[in-house]
């Protein structure tokens, strides 16, 4: 089967507008405050970088990598494969993540984070595909929602490839 990735979803150029967007919401939002970014490994690390660059406000960056999966109990488990360097403990917090799909990481990832008692805890997504959303979650800053399609460039991946496309594809297996 071959893979087909010729198709442009999203553009650079409405990435960059999408940056400069959610960047400026984020800056008047923490205006004055200071902010721990944790940019979620690893398809998060472009979007982070790209991000952070446009932030106003004083930042530690901080990266985790997390994946979910579903264990007996419905709500599925989080495995956590990179930790945080930095204690969270009363620190304004922002999760930085590349795409929210069913919603399980996130849900499950906020749900540890509060465990370390942050002052405040917010999640930024570049890509949002509400509608396979099987969980309440909901991203404080939204980039671009997508349909349902896989997608790829951006920092989003194929099986550890295509990461590096500076725009968002989507992937048809033909
Ligand atoms: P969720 O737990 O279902 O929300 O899925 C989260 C993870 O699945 C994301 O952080 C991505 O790494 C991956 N993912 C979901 N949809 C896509 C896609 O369209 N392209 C690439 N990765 C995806
Ligand atoms: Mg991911």
């Amino acid at each position: 089967m071959a893979i087909n990735t010729d198709s442009v979803l999203v553009s650079h150029e409405e990435i960059v507008q999408m940056l400069d967007r959610v960047s400026a919401q984020i800056n008047h939002d923490y205006e004055g405050k200071s902010l721990v970014v944790i940019g979620i490994l690893t398809g998060a690390f472009i979007f982070t970088a790209d991000l952070v660059r446009r932030l106003e406000v004083p930042v530690i960056v901080d990266f985790m990598q997390v994946s979910s999966y579903q264990g007996e109990f419905s709500t599925g488990l989080l495995k956590i494969k990179k930790d945080l360097s930095y204690d969270i403990k009363d620190k304004d917090v922002l999760i930085v993540e590349d795409i929210v799909d069913t919603g399980r990481t996130l849900a499950l990832l906020k749900e540890q984070l509060y465990k370390r008692e942050p002052k405040s805890l917010k999640i930024c997504t570049a890509f949002d595909k509400p509608s396979r959303r099987v969980t309440d979650l909901k991203p404080d800053y939204n980039g671009i929602t997508i349909p349902d399609e896989f997608i790829v460039g951006y920092g989003l991946d194929l099986d550890g490839m295509y990461r590096d496309f500076a725009d968002v594809r989507i992937v048809r297996k033909e």
